[in-house]
């Protein structure tokens, strides 16, 4: 009796259990996606006695980790990942990825780049030609991050991408402020034609923590459909 939108997130979470043994040391993506992996690992740590370490990615995941009995512990205590699972707003054909619709890029971002393995998973919405239609997050610290917009649509004007307008994300009437504090400029750029460079460029930039772009990082992805069909692509 679920939705088609969530069936597909759970049979890819469901598939992508079976590349997490016991033993293993695994990062725990953010999203509702995510949240259905977790709820399988807790269901298999419980019924399975499957045994792993759970390296979450956020405040909220962390507290669902430890509500399904999975055994937390911090990345510096694991030191490296045997596998990262995790959602994404949009993945291309290359396996690159745009996150951060959650607001946990730079945790996801440093527990996937400290993995073995990085293991997407997504209903079948989200796969795309070209990164850019969603929203790329861009985490940014409070200071001065005004100037930090600016300086951003400033440096859009010459790279490749279609629209340059950005937004403060907001939490209500407030802005909104990720687990490291800081807060999420959201680009609308419509098209990105150079997802390398342009990651390049924003990490440069002073004010920028991190950008939700993920070059390079993601091993495999799982799409999941509504009818309850699996796709690995790797
Ligand atoms: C969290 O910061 C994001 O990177 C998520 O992985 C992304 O927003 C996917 O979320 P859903 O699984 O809820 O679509």
């Amino acid at each position: 009796d679920l939705s088609p939108i969530d069936r597909a997130k759970f049979v890819a979470a469901k598939r992508a259990t079976d590349f997490v043994d016991d033993g293993m040391r695994v990062g725990l993506g953010t999203g509702s996606t995510a949240a259905w992996l977790v709820r399988c690992l807790g269901e298999m740590v419980r019924d399975d006695g499957l045994r792993i370490k759970g390296v979450p990615t956020s405040t909220r995941t962390a507290e669902l980790a430890r509500d399904v009995g999975i055994d937390v512990i911090s990345l510096d205590e694991a030191k490296w990942l045997d596998i990262t699972i995790d959602g994404a707003d949009e993945f291309d054909g290359d396996l690159n990825l745009i996150k951060g619709g959650g607001g946990a890029l730079l945790q996801e971002k440093i527990v996937a780049t400290a993995s073995d393995q990085m293991i997407v998973i997504a209903d079948a919405a989200k796969e795309v030609e070209h990164l850019g239609a969603f929203p790329l997050p861009v985490e940014v610290i409070p200071f001065g991050w005004q100037t930090t917009q600016a300086l951003i649509e400033e440096t859009l004007i010459s790279m490749d991408v279609m629209g340059r307008t950005s937004s403060l994300r907001m939490n209500g009437q407030v802005p909104f402020i990720t687990d490291e504090g800081n807060h999420i400029l959201d680009l609308h750029l419509g098209r990105i034609g150079n997802a390398r460079q342009l990651a390049l460029v924003l990490n440069q930039m002073p004010g920028v923590v991190e950008n939700g772009l993920f070059i390079d990082v993601c091993d495999i992805v799982i799409i999941g459909y509504g009818s309850g069909k699996v796709e690995v692509r790797d």
